[in-house]
């Protein structure tokens, strides 16, 4: 039987391949570092373990959960807000629990998107924005980045994209994500404020995906703090980097009531709630103090050193001032593209790391290295680079 339409132009995600392949060459004896996937490899807090375990060994813990997630993680949602971005949510309205941000970005696009809606994605950027709203049906407007004008979106541009959509296209949704992946990008002081009121102006449904904030980023950020919020912004956050709880599965959707609404008709009929001990774990994670997120961030600068020591030895050029779990670096001199440079580095000397390009083409000149492998592994990419010899005449450029 052929697959839907809506699955043309869809592949398989990258690292699902590229993932196959590694292990094929681990099977020939290679035994590949990777520096690519931003899956922390540390274990969450152990009273979030307790919580888990203490919960998931009771009786009356295994039924099935409320669509919109229970009023303990809810609550301990809007206290993490409070707390740590000064923002008011109403845990019973405001507050949808999530099986992580990459859900939420799907519900949202099968919510609000209809076919051939026009939908800003950014280029690079997180490659599920550009499937979800392909798989909504949307016509893709694509809003390039760019280095010197440090990633920042050019609203010129966007409106130029907007102008052109025909009438038939009637909401406009915009993906925007900073600290962004890959390029580490912070969103500095101005940009949530100047995006808000762009979103106003143009008719524009906001949609931040904030999964980066706690990651080496002394100031986290809500775009919720910016003036004007309202309506016109819907933030997703997640527990999978600030609480090394990737596999766990645990994020949010924060909005004004109606978007809630709006978005659980659709997920209700998709899932069901969270095991409980995974939302009530997830709730004790959430009430941490401050010196879990110094704690993690520690680890995370002592290896980014790592990983920039590694990209002087190639010859990259790069910002030191990128907040999460990567640092994106661009190809040295006499190299094509970040997809030949990741090539070089995985068939001779045994490290994997990720093509900007694959974030787009505004990516292309660029890799990006993962900080979720042990310092002495980072350190073992870059003896590795100087035995075989790859660099040698490009070092200090
Ligand atoms: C920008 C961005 N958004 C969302 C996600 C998905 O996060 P979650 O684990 O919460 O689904 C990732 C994961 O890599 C990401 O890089």
């Amino acid at each position: 039987m052929d697959t839907a339409k809506r699955l043309d132009g869809i592949g398989e995600y990258y690292f699902s391949k590229k993932l196959r392949e590694i292990e094929e060459l681990n099977r020939m004896g290679k035994n590949i570092i990777s520096l690519g996937i931003g899956s922390p490899d540390q274990a969450p807090h152990p009273d979030v373990i307790r919580v888990l375990h203490e919960e998931s060994s009771k009786s009356d813990t295994h039924a099935y959960q409320s669509y919109k997630g229970s009023p303990v993680l809810r609550k301990a949602m809007a206290a993490w807000y409070k707390e740590f971005y000064n923002v008011s949510l109403n845990p019973d309205l405001e507050i949808l629990p999530l099986a992580g941000s990459k859900e939420g970005i799907m519900h949202i696009c099968m919510t609000y998107v209809n076919p051939g809606d026009l939908v800003l994605i950014p280029n690079p950027g997180y490659p599920t924005y550009q499937s979800a709203a392909r798989l909504a049906g949307a016509a893709l407007g694509v809003y390039e980045l760019k280095e010197e004008k440090n990633w920042m979106p050019d609203f010129e541009e966007i409106k130029r994209l907007i102008s052109t959509k025909p009438d038939s296209q009637k909401s406009v949704l915009m993906f925007v994500n900073y600290p962004h992946m890959p390029t580490g990008q912070r969103p500095g002081k101005n940009l949530f404020k100047n995006l808000v009121a762009f979103a106003r102006e143009n008719q524009v449904l906001l949609v931040h995906d904030n999964p980066y904030s706690f990651i080496l980023n002394d100031e986290p950020m809500s775009i919720l703090q910016a003036e004007g919020v309202n309506d016109v912004v819907i933030e997703l956050n997640s527990l999978s980097k600030s609480h090394n709880m990737a596999g766990w599965r645990v994020g949010m959707l924060l909005a004004k009531a109606h978007h809630v609404e709006n978005i659980l008709r659709f997920k209700s009929n998709m899932d069901s709630g969270m095991f409980l001990p995974v939302q009530l774990a997830a709730a004790k994670a959430l009430s941490l103090p401050a010196s879990w997120y110094e704690k993690i961030n520690g680890l995370y600068r002592n290896r980014k050193k790592a990983v920039e020591i590694l990209l002087r030895e190639l010859g990259c050029l790069f910002s030191e001032e990128q907040s999460g779990l990567f640092v994106w670096a661009r190809v040295p001199e006499g190299i094509n593209d970040g997809y030949e440079l990741s090539d070089l580095l995985l068939y001779q000397a045994n490290v994997f790391v990720t093509p900007g390009g694959i974030f787009g083409s505004a990516g292309e000149n660029y890799i990006r290295l993962s900080l979720c492998a042990p310092e002495e592994k980072i350190h073992e990419c870059t003896e590795r680079v100087q035995r075989a010899g790859l660099f040698k005449s490009k070092h200090h450029v």
